[in-house]
């Protein structure tokens, strides 16, 4: 195929391979007639195909809605991921579709970010793994995906021109991450490069981003092509390894790269090698369309319920109010029952082929058993409410036995396209779950958003649900977990914090102007309120369930381990309860006594498993390098500081149950160079520098200008002081010749 290509390559006119490396139209590659070259479609998008009828923006087809990613990542499932990814390939080659154009993969930097729904995580393990799976899903259906927002896509507030200013270790341990695995995993056959800049230069033009980072270092063997409009340069753009600008340009860009060839400006060969690849992936898409596909709607749609059951969250359960029993008289307030939020706007907004009423399915299971009374609470589309709304709900709580209160964001309070202002629910949402509260004592929130927000009621109310925004399926799901037929398994992939200004970002999110700087670092998400041993609402990795599970019997393969050995680690759970359920077990580590500025701990592997009620197992991890590393920038690598680490086993990041420590050799070693003005303390860490440190402390001793009293606060004073002061400290008994002389000694 690679020698077809090029022949194909070497018959093309300069304007026609130029023509190439740009769309057809909003959703089309450009086919050449003459040559044989077909045409592919791409469409959105991460949970549910988005191919518009009239070609382009408007309405489109129907489709399964998946439930989102942040809802889907909540399940830490890797294999429903990959069985979604699956289904979603089988509709893209029932409707001739070759890309899927997701999944999205940017790191949740701020629950403002309109586009968190999309999004999985704010931890790049959990982004980067549950990514993998759903590629792999999509691509076994022989359609590619378009893995994106690349990179440090964090927030819609001038999208399309902001430059996020973020510092190389902070890049390569959370923001590059969360594609990193994915990518070399799953190998997704294209890789959407983002609007923003990075580091003062777009994301679309970025030799950094685009030909170091994706060819050398992670050797990617599909294309790169633009976020619709991303493309300011086309020129620079190709030559920084931007294969396909999307959409089409009218054909002015591709005019642009031919003179720029012309004039000498742009080799030819980069060209060239843009569309071999671009031709690569357009061939395999072809040899793999399947002609005549069809999928089965009502499968994909009972997919969508199991996938949206095995993601919700439940995050309180007091006294036990849940799972309800079917009987007495139910309240159901809020429209969000009667129509559920269950996708988010934007380019991933689909047409759903069916969707599931939540208060139609909980009427579905108590059947005549229990009454359902109802009351809207407040209106659908602002999400405000009035008196008389909240004067019905109030009438109907009192009423009922329990009442489950439907609440969340509007559409309108978070899309694609713009940031949220706050992180409230709409005050009509907040009142009606206060009001209605006074009068009832058995309150049950479930909440349909798409990203974290605040929860002012949390202690008045004895039951809450997250769905995020659950697909199509969210009706029946959630009915399903309310009254217990199916146990809730899903947990956090974000921190909930008290309030948004608790969050890691809040003091530069969204920037000033076109610019905005990740001050934060590396601590993003659990990162930053584990370091700061903050409160928050409900931690990452959190979630309950009907049963309960015991965790024991925590061990390593081995105590003493080199850098580059794998390292098993074994844990046995327990369900001690009487009911089935699914358990997720997180494994983090910790470096103990780190000299560099680390996280307490950070999540390195975890398993979903199920056990029936008494059932036990022992379940394994496997560690390698990476899950004790951190970047290091001065040698541009990743580095394993020698030492003890922690491993830690939980159920939450803040609820660890079991701890092993084990001693790691780190077979690379920094380069550290020594100067006049290294201080002494740096002397004393230095397996070389220790003996000049204590000739050093010696001399001092004898003749101090600090004195010869307290020897102990000369050298804590002293460790303090660069290599040069020692001269003045020792009065002269450390002299130039000497500094110098050991100078050549460390550093040889
Ligand atoms: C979005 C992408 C999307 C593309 C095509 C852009 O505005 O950022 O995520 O795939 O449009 O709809």
């Amino acid at each position: 195929m690679e020698q077809q290509i090029k022949n194909l390559v070497s018959q093309m006119t300069l304007e026609e391979k130029a023509s190439l490396c740009s769309g057809f139209d909003a959703w089309h590659t450009k086919a050449i007639e003459r040559l044989g070259i077909p045409s592919i479609m791409m469409t959105d998008g991460p949970h549910g195909l988005r191919k518009a009828k009239d070609g382009g923006f408007g309405e489109s087809v129907p489709a399964t809605c998946f439930p989102t990613a942040a809802c889907m990542a909540s399940s830490w499932d890797r294999a429903l991921l990959e069985k979604v990814g699956a289904a979603i390939g089988e509709e893209c080659q029932a409707e001739g579709v070759s890309i899927l154009l997701g999944p999205g993969v940017n790191i949740k930097r701020s629950p403002l970010c309109g586009r968190n729904f999309e999004y999985y995580s704010e931890d790049p393990l959990l982004s980067s793994e549950l990514a993998a799976s759903f590629i792999k899903g999509v691509q076994s259906q022989g359609v590619g995906t378009s893995i994106k927002h690349f990179a440090a896509n964090n927030q819609e507030y001038r999208r399309l021109v902001v430059d996020a200013r973020v510092d190389e270790r902070t890049l390569r341990e959370i923001y590059l991450a969360s594609f990193e695995k994915a990518i070399k995993e799953a190998k997704p056959w294209t890789i959407m490069a983002a609007y923003n800049k990075l580091n003062g230069e777009y994301c679309s033009q970025n030799k950094y981003l685009l030909t170091k980072i994706l060819r050398e270092e992670w050797e990617i063997d599909g294309i790169v092509l633009s976020d619709w409009g991303a493309v300011d340069d086309r020129v620079k753009a190709l030559e920084a390894g931007l294969d396909l600008e999307m959409p089409g340009n009218g054909g002015l860009n591709d005019k642009k790269i031919v003179e720029a060839v012309r004039s000498g400006q742009l080799s030819e060969k980069v060209l060239d090698k843009a569309v071999e690849r671009i031709l690569t992936i357009v061939f395999r898409a072809v040899e793999k369309r399947k002609e005549n596909a069809v999928y089965d709607k009502e499968a994909h749609h009972i997919l969508a319920e199991e996938v949206a059951k095995e993601s919700i969250i439940l995050l309180k359960n007091e006294d036990q109010v849940l799972p309800l029993r079917e009987e007495g008289i139910i309240g159901v307030i809020g429209c969000f029952a009667k129509e559920p939020r269950y996708q988010g706007g934007g380019s991933s907004h689909l047409t759903p082929t069916s969707i599931d009423i939540p208060l139609e399915e909980i009427k579905r299971i108590v059947q005549d058993r229990a009454e359902v009374l109802y009351a809207d609470g407040y209106d659908l589309i602002i999400g405000e409410t009035t008196s008389q709304l909240v004067g019905e709900a109030k009438e109907v709580a009192q009423k009922s036995d329990v009442v489950i209160i439907f609440a969340g964001l509007p559409e309108s309070y978070e899309s694609e396209g713009y940031d949220r202002q706050h992180m409230r629910l709409p005050d009509g949402h907040n009142l009606v779950i206060e009001e209605v509260s006074k009068v009832n004592k058995n309150v049950i929130v479930v909440l349909m958003n798409g990203s974290a927000i605040e929860m002012p009621w949390i202690d008045k109310v004895k039951g809450v649900f997250e769905c995020y925004l659950a697909g199509q399926g969210v009706g029946k799901a959630i009915a399903e977990l309310l009254f217990g037929k199916g146990n809730p398994c899903g947990k956090l992939a974000e921190t909930f914090p008290k309030k948004l200004s608790d969050n890691p970002s809040y003091l530069n999110f969204p920037g000033e102007k076109d610019r905005v700087e990740y001050r934060e670092g590396i601590f993003v998400g659990y990162r930053y309120y584990d370091k700061k041993d903050m409160e928050v609402l409900f931690p990452f990795g959190y979630g309950l369930s009907y049963t309960t599970f015991d965790y024991t019997g925590i061990k390593v393969e081995k105590k003493e381990l080199n850098d580059n050995d794998t390292l098993k680690v074994f844990v046995k759970v327990k369900n001690t309860g009487n009911r089935a359920g699914k358990e997720i077990i997180q494994l983090y580590v910790r470096k103990k006594n780190s000299l560099v500025i680390r996280p307490e701990k950070e999540l390195k592997a975890f398993d979903k498993i199920y056990l029936g009620p008494g059932e036990e197992r022992e379940i394994s991890f496997v560690l390698n390098k990476r899950a004790f590393a951190y970047y290091e920038c001065e040698i541009k690598d990743w580095y394993v500081e020698e030492g003890e680490y922690e491993i830690l086993v939980g159920k939450s990041s803040r609820e660890i149950l079991l701890k092993e420590t084990v001693n790691i050799k780190s077979s690379q070693k920094l380069r550290k160079s020594f100067d006049r003005n290294t201080i002494l303390q740096d002397l004393k860490d230095d397996p070389k520098g220790e003996e000049i440190y204590n000739k050093i402390m010696e001399l001092v001793a004898k003749k101090s200008v600090l004195g010869c009293e307290n020897n102990e606060l000369i050298r804590m004073f002293l460790s303090q002081s660069p290599l040069r002061n020692a001269i003045s400290f020792s009065q002269g008994l450390v002299n130039e010749d000497m500094i110098d002389e050991w100078l050549k000694q460390l550093n040889e």
